[in-house]
C-alpha cells in the first residue's frame, strides 16, 4: 500500500499553529506523511480563522479551488478545522458540500475519530459531513471547573509527537485554551469557549519533551496568558510561578509568552522576567486603542492612562523591554480625535512593532448586536495608513540605534534571500559557492528578525551578531565568531 500524504494549510494565529501541529502528529501516527502539494494529498485540512472577515473570505475562496481539485479526485478527504468551523459550519456545509469533516478548536482530539467516520460512511455509500464541534459556545463554566485536568482534549497536547519534517528549535506550548474577556468587537470567546488553564505539572512535562526534540526556546500560549490561574494542591498557581517552574526546565535557552492583557497584569510576572535569566525581554500587550471612550466600548477593561503606567513600571522593573502591541481602527463610533489618541499613545510609548488591524464587524459579537459598524472604508483605510507610517518610523529609530551594537541572536537557518541564491546555483549547474558567506536569519531576545553573514554550524544555537545596518524590519549584521575557512 502507498503512504497516504496530508496537506495542512494553517491561517491565523500562534495557537492554530500550535494545533496543526499538534493534528499533525495524530495523522503521522495514522501513518499519513506531510506533503506541500495539495494536489495530490489523500487529505486536505485548512486550519482556518474568525477573527476578520477577510480570513474567512480567503478560505472560502480556497474551498473553491479545492473543490476543482476534488471534482478530478472524488478520494481526497477535505477537512476544515479550527475557528471557522466551530463558528460558520452552517455556512460551509452549505456553500462547500464537498467538505467531508468540521472540526471546531475544542474537539481536535477527536480528528481521528472523524477521518474513521468519514470512511466509514464513503464505504457504505453515504455522502455526510462528519462533524465535532463544542456547540453551546457562550457558556462559562463555574468557578472551581475553571481548570482542564479531566478534559479530553487535554489529550491532545499531551500526545505531542516529534514534529514531522519541521523543526522543534523554537516550539509553541499551549497554558491556556479560550478567553473570558468578551471585548466587544472579538470572537475568539466563540470560537474557543472559555479561559481554561492546563495543569502546571502537564506543562513543565511538555516542556522537558520539547527540549528533548530539539526544542531551544519555548513560547507559552494564552489568549489573555497572564491571567493563567490553576488551583493546585488547594492553593492557586498564578502566571509567574508557572515561569519560574518552566525556566527550571534543564535545555531551555529562551522562554517567551503570548498574549498578555493589560487588565490582569501583576507586578509579580515583571520581577519573575526581570529574575529569571532564560525569561526574555519582550511583552506582546496589545492596547488595541489610545481612546478611553473607544476602549470602553471595545469592554477592554482599563484605560490609556492604566496603560501608560503599567509599560511605565515594566519599563522601570524590566531593563531593555521590547514592547509589541495590536491596534484596531475604525472601531464603531471612532472619531478624528479618538483616532488621533491613538496615534499619541503610539508615540508616547514607542513600540518596537506593531500588528494593526482594521475593524471587522464579527457575527455574534456584543458590537455586531449594539454598535454599528459605521467607519466609511476608506476612513479605515487611511487611519491604518497613519498608524503604519508612524510606527515605520519607530522601527526603524529602534533598529538604528542599535546599529554598532551586539546582540545575542538564535539562528533559525539560512536567509531566504540566501535559499534563493543556492536554488539558482543550482538550477545553473554550478557548484554552490556561497557557503562560504553564508546568509543567516535568527531572532533576537526582543523578537528582532537579523539577517547576517555567519557559518552554517552556527544554526541551531545562540550566537552574537554585531549589527551593522537597519531597515524598519530587519537588522543586518554579521556573527562575532568568525567564519570558519573551508578546506
Ligand atoms: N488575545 C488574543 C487576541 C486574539 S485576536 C491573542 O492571543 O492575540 C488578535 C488581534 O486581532 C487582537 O488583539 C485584535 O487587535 C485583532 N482583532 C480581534 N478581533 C478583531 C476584529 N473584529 N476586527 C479587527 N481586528 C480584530
Ligand atoms: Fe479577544 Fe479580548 Fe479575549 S481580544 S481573545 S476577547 S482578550
Amino acid at each position: 500500500m502507498t503512504e497516504k500524504r496530508v496537506y495542512i494549510e494553517t491561517m491565523g494565529c500562534q495557537m492554530n499553529v500550535l494545533d496543526s501541529g499538534l493534528v499533525l502528529g495524530q495523522l503521522c501516527a495514522l501513518g499519513y506523511r506531510p506533503t506541500d502539494d495539495y494536489r495530490t494529498a489523500d487529505l486536505v485540512v485548512l486550519n482556518t480563522c474568525s477573527v476578520r472577515q477577510h480570513a474567512e473570505d480567503k478560505v472560502y475562496s480556497r474551498l473553491g479551488e479545492l473543490g476543482q481539485v476534488k471534482r478530478q479526485r472524488p478520494s481526497m478527504i477535505l477537512g476544515v478545522i479550527g475557528c471557522m468551523a466551530e463558528r460558520d459550519h452552517a455556512g460551509i456545509r452549505e456553500r462547500a458540500r464537498h467538505v467531508d469533516f468540521l472540526c471546531g478548536p475544542g474537539s481536535l482530539n477527536e480528528v481521528p475519530e472523524l477521518l474513521e467516520e468519514v470512511v466509514e460512511a464513503r464505504d457504505q455509500g453515504r455522502r455526510e459531513v462528519i462533524v465535532a464541534l463544542e456547540h453551546d459556545h457562550s457558556r462559562r463554566l463555574p468557578a472551581g471547573r475553571r481548570t482542564l485536568a479531566h478534559d479530553s482534549i487535554e489529550e491532545l497536547d499531551l500526545s505531542r509527537f516529534p514534529p514531522d519534517g519541521g523543526s522543534a528549535l523554537q516550539s509553541y506550548l499551549r497554558v491556556q485554551r479560550g478567553c473570558d474577556k468578551f471585548c466587544s468587537f472579538c470572537v475568539v470567546p466563540f470560537t474557543r469557549g472559555p479561559e481554561r488553564s492546563r495543569p502546571p505539572g502537564h506543562i513543565v512535562e511538555e516542556a522537558r519533551r520539547l527540549v528533548g526534540m530539539g526544542a531551544k526556546e519555548i513560547t507559552l500560549l494564552g489568549q489573555t496568558v497572564n491571567s493563567y490561574s490553576y488551583e493546585e494542591h488547594g492553593r492557586q498557581v498564578a502566571f509567574a510561578e508557572l515561569l519560574q517552574r518552566v525556566h527550571e526546565v534543564p535545555g531551555i535557552e529562551r522562554l517567551r509568552f503570548v498574549t498578555s492583557y493589560p487588565g490582569d497584569f501583576t507586578d509579580d510576572i515583571l520581577y519573575a522576567m526581570r529574575d529569571l535569566p532564560r525569561v526574555c525581554e519582550y511583552l506582546h500587550l496589545p492596547a488595541q486603542s489610545g481612546s478611553n471612550g473607544v476602549l470602553q466600548r471595545m469592554k477592554r477593561q482599563y484605560t490609556a492612562e492604566g496603560y501608560v503606567e503599567l509599560i511605565e513600571r515594566a519599563r522601570s522593573i524590566v531593563p531593555r523591554l521590547a514592547l509589541a502591541g495590536d491596534f484596531i481602527v475604525g472601531f464603531s463610533g471612532e472619531t478624528d480625535e479618538e483616532h488621533a489618541e491613538t496615534l499619541a499613545l503610539i508615540e508616547k510609548i514607542r513600540y518596537k512593532g506593531l500588528f494593526i488591524f482594521k475593524y471587522s464587524e464579527r457575527p455574534g459579537t456584543v458590537a455586531e448586536r449594539r454598535l454599528p459598524d459605521n467607519v466609511p472604508e476608506e476612513v479605515k483605510q487611511r487611519r491604518h495608513g497613519d498608524v503604519t507610517r508612524l510606527q515605520h518610523a519607530i522601527s526603524l529609530a529602534h533598529h538604528r540605534a542599535m546599529i554598532g551594537g551586539e546582540v545575542e541572536v538564535l539562528v533559525e537557518g539560512y536567509s531566504k534571500a540566501a535559499i534563493k541564491a543556492q536554488q539558482a546555483e543550482q538550477c545553473r549547474g554550478e557548484e554552490v559557492s556561497w557557503r562560504r558567506s553564508d546568509q543567516l536569519v535568527g531572532r533576537t531576545r526582543g523578537d528582532d528578525i537579523v539577517v547576517f553573514a555567519g557559518d552554517a554550524s552556527l544554526i541551531g544555537g545562540l550566537t552574537t551578531v554585531r549589527i551593522t545596518a537597519a531597515t524598519a524590519l530587519t537588522l543586518h549584521g554579521e556573527a562575532v565568531v568568525p567564519i570558519v575557512p573551508q578546506s
